[in-house]
């Protein structure tokens, strides 16, 4: 009977196979729809996030190990001065109208400590806000109507950075069959046999028959069967460059599931590096934390997506997903869009980092943790490493060992397919008492200019990866004179220099992570510390330094907007499309005649500068010294108002592009644009707005400071402002906010309807500026 209703499945849904699914078949909800503390909200939602900064929302007395310190003193700002900490109380009203099914709650992380009530009975406890858990609440429904109520809590001290609060990913409700029904992460997919010519794709679903169709990019059917595993001849394989993905649809007698998997294999070899799909491929990767800046930690699709291709656009080829679970939805953008992912789970092991944080939790939860990270993602392209924890304490502990060999154990238990990662600190503790060894996959944060002479010798495996990068500090539009290269520089402004010259004294310049990255076969490649800054660790104004509260490390601002940096990485990470770009900005009032020094970040070999005409000299890129090995750099150019040309030359001398930077004159209008062209009418969508100002001869003002106010009418609303500014306390969520370093970026939602959305910014003494969107 079972294969009779596969057949008649099978048959009738190869003409359109996602849409044909039996009236059985699991059914999932978003719910978005809830109140937190009695008012409407929408989920994924912040409750923090609209919150005033202040100096003490996390004032703490506290002493950061992991930064050297030797004893306890005041930091500011070290978790976003927004209020996160507390209880919140989310409700929602479900409907049941089919109580014969199995009913679930699947929440993709709710942070933090989740107790989950339906019709006032406790249905499930989850405490780890990161991860993502399921609730099967089948016992406690009815059919019609049903109450359900999500409590929260967050401690303070619980965290090193902003971990948002509330329930910031989507939330589903789903009902199932009773019988032969596909769970939540019920098919796991390998694909064990990878070449051109044929891959095996074998599918495990438990205990469960399955029949399996695999359909191209295309819609065409490649491979169907009852067997676990189907092969498919001349396969498209996926890689960050071409990301590409089939549609994998499993059946049973009741239920039917569709999923995007791709095809390709990797391997680790000693000496020689990583390999993906036989090819030596670097990690080029950053590291992120969760925040979408103004967004706080809600998710939304389209900002990620759009962050995601600034980093694609960088050349970006990897992310870590610093220091814990990934959301389904940013995995899946990977997938399509390209890049491999370390998957991260922990900041803190049994010792304790934070006083609340998760070591309290360690005995009881890790190992529950562990599981629904990986199978949550094991069946996703994109994801090459489990990284098991970050610079966790225990690493240097007698039992350090082996908490990390069961973890390793239990990663290798629910997928055998990938190895455990772990990024580590303490240099030579690790090396010396066998940690290091231990992990299939050493990584180590900066330390870079140790590896060749002391670290790569003493690792039995062969490789090792850089899984913290750079740490560089830098303010967008901000630059120092003179310019010092080194660390623990401190100004007066709380901002660090855009020469991308700062750095910890635990860490380096991007210079010498390209270095190590270049010349070692060993050396897998890098994750920069890290891709956008983000809210928190405010290093190196983190002591009572308020109003620092947003962190410098990133290649991107907390606005979206790139840095520098992001040029640097771009000339030597985007091998396909050229880079040229000058800095500082050339509008200087009072430094006329002082050096002032000039740098070219390019994919050219070669360039010259010009000020007002006059040669200022050739240069080219040298691999003596590391700071020009991807650095043009013109030291001694003294400043004059005017014009400051770049002209770059190709690998036969030929001018191959210019750029030209002017001074500017008094700020006189406003100028809007956006890459965004319309939003999806619904509600979810959102697009990002960048607000610049112009002198009277459309020069950009660098360093305007203007005070802008952003109206939006017609079908969408004003969602939030930022400017980049790691000292600007001013509301993510009041639609006026002062310019930093001449730009900030508003976001829009869109609106329930179709129509046009207007957005119009206004400042004293400047001309207005509008911008219609569509909403479609
Ligand atoms: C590392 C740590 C990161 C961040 C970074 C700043 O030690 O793993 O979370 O704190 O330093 O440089």
């Amino acid at each position: 009977m079972k294969s009779y209703k596969i057949i008649i499945a099978t048959v009738l849904c190869a003409v359109a196979f996602v849409s044909c699914k039996p009236d059985t078949a699991s059914r999932e909800t978003l719910l978005k729809d809830w109140t937190f503390n009695g008012e409407p909200v929408r989920v994924p939602h912040d409750w923090a996030i609209g919150g005033e900064f202040d100096r003490a929302n996390d004032l703490q007395v506290v002493q950061v190990v992991q930064n050297g310190e030797d004893s306890e003193t005041i930091h500011t700002g070290r978790t976003g001065g927004l209020p996160w900490m507390g209880k919140g109380v989310y409700k929602t009203t479900i409907r049941i109208d089919r109580p014969d099914r199995r009913w679930e709650l699947y929440f993709d992380g709710a942070m933090s400590g989740a107790r989950v009530y339906v019709n006032g009975r406790k249905a499930g406890y989850w405490p780890y806000g990161y991860n993502a858990f399921s609730v099967d609440i089948t016992p406690y429904v009815h059919r019609g109507s049903n109450s359900v109520k999500v409590e929260l809590e967050n401690l303070p001290l619980a965290s090193r950075w902003y971990p948002g609060a509330g329930l910031y990913r989507p939330v589903k409700l789903i009902d199932r069959p009773l019988e032969d029904a596909i769970p939540t992460w019920g098919i796991y997919v390998t694909t064990p046999e990878v070449s051109a010519e044929r891959a095996i794709v074998c599918i495990n679903a438990g205990d469960l028959t399955v029949s399996s169709r695999i359909f191209d990019a295309s819609g065409a059917l490649v491979a169907e069967g009852l067997e676990p595993s189907l092969e498919i001849s001349s396969p498209h394989l996926w890689s960050p460059s071409s990301p590409y993905l089939y549609t994998l649809e499993c059946r049973t007698s009741t239920d039917v599931r569709t999923m995007k998997i791709g095809i390709r294999s990797y391997e680790f070899r000693a000496g020689e590096g990583f390999f993906l799909n036989g090819e030596p491929t670097k990690f080029k990767g950053v590291c992120n934390h969760h925040d979408l800046g103004p967004l706080g930690a809600a998710e939304n699709e389209s900002i990620l997506r759009y962050r995601l291709g600034l980093l694609k656009d960088m050349g970006c080829n990897a992310l870590r997903t610093s220091h814990n679970m990934p959301s389904t939805l940013l995995v899946e953008l990977c997938d399509e869009l390209g890049f491999m992912v370390i998957a991260e789970s922990f900041d803190e092991w049994a010792t304790e980092k934070c006083e609340t944080g998760y070591h309290r939790l360690y005995d009881e939860w890790m190992e529950k943790d562990l599981v629904n990270l990986v199978r949550h993602f094991r069946s996703n392209p994109s994801v090459v490493l489990w990284s098991i924890g970050n610079e966790v304490p225990d690493q240097s502990t007698p039992e350090g060992k082996d908490l990390l060999r069961r973890m390793q154990y239990i990663v290798h238990r629910e997928d055998p397919t990938r190895l455990a990662n772990t990024g580590m600190d303490h240099f030579e503790n690790v090396l010396v008492n066998g940690f290091a060894a231990g992990v299939d996959v050493p990584g180590f944060n900066y330390r870079v200019n140790r590896f060749e002479k002391e670290a790569i010798g003493r690792l039995p495996q062969g490789f090792l990866l850089s899984t913290e990068s750079a740490s560089t500090l830098s303010s967008r539009g901000v630059y120092h004179f003179p310019v010092e290269v080194g660390y623990g520089l401190r100004h007066d402004d709380h901002q660090c220099s855009s020469y991308d010259v700062e750095y910890c004294w635990w860490s380096n310049k991007p210079d010498d992570d390209f270095r190590a990255s270049e010349d070692f076969d060993w050396c897998l490649g890098q994750f920069v510390w890290t891709g956008f800054d983000y809210l928190g660790e405010p290093t190196p104004y983190d002591l009572d330094d308020w109003p620092n509260h947003s962190s410098m490390f990133g290649i991107i601002d907390l606005a979206s907007l790139p840095k520098d940096r992001y040029w640097l990485y771009r000339s030597v990470w985007n091998t396909s499309e050229p880079t040229l770009h000058v800095l500082p900005h050339w509008t200087w009032p009072g430094r006329e005649g002082e050096t002032t020094p000039v740098y070219v970040y390019t994919s050219y070999p070669s360039a010259e500068l010009f000020v007002n005409g006059e040669s200022q000299g050739r240069r080219s890129f040298s691999r003596e010294n590391y700071m020009t090995r991807h650095r043009l750099m013109w030291n001694d150019v003294v400043y004059q108002p005017g014009e400051l040309r770049v002209v770059a030359y190709d690998a036969k001398g030929a001018v191959a592009d210019e750029k030209v930077v002017r001074t500017a004159g008094e700020a006189y209008s406003l100028k809007l644009s956006t890459p965004f062209e319309s939003l999806a009418a619904g509600g979810d969508d959102m697009a990002l707005v960048t607000v610049t100002v112009l002198d009277a001869s459309g020069n950009p003002v660098p360093s305007a400071s203007n005070l802008v106010s952003v109206s939006v009418s017609g079908a969408g609303s004003f969602e939030a402002i930022a400017n980049g500014d790691p000292t600007c306390i001013e509301n993510f969520r009041r639609p006026e906010m002062h310019l930093f370093s001449g730009a900030l970026t508003a976001v829009v939602r869109s609106g329930l309807r179709k129509g046009n959305i207007t957005v119009t910014v206004s400042s004293d003494g400047l001309r207005d500026a509008t911008l219609t969107l569509k909403c479609e």
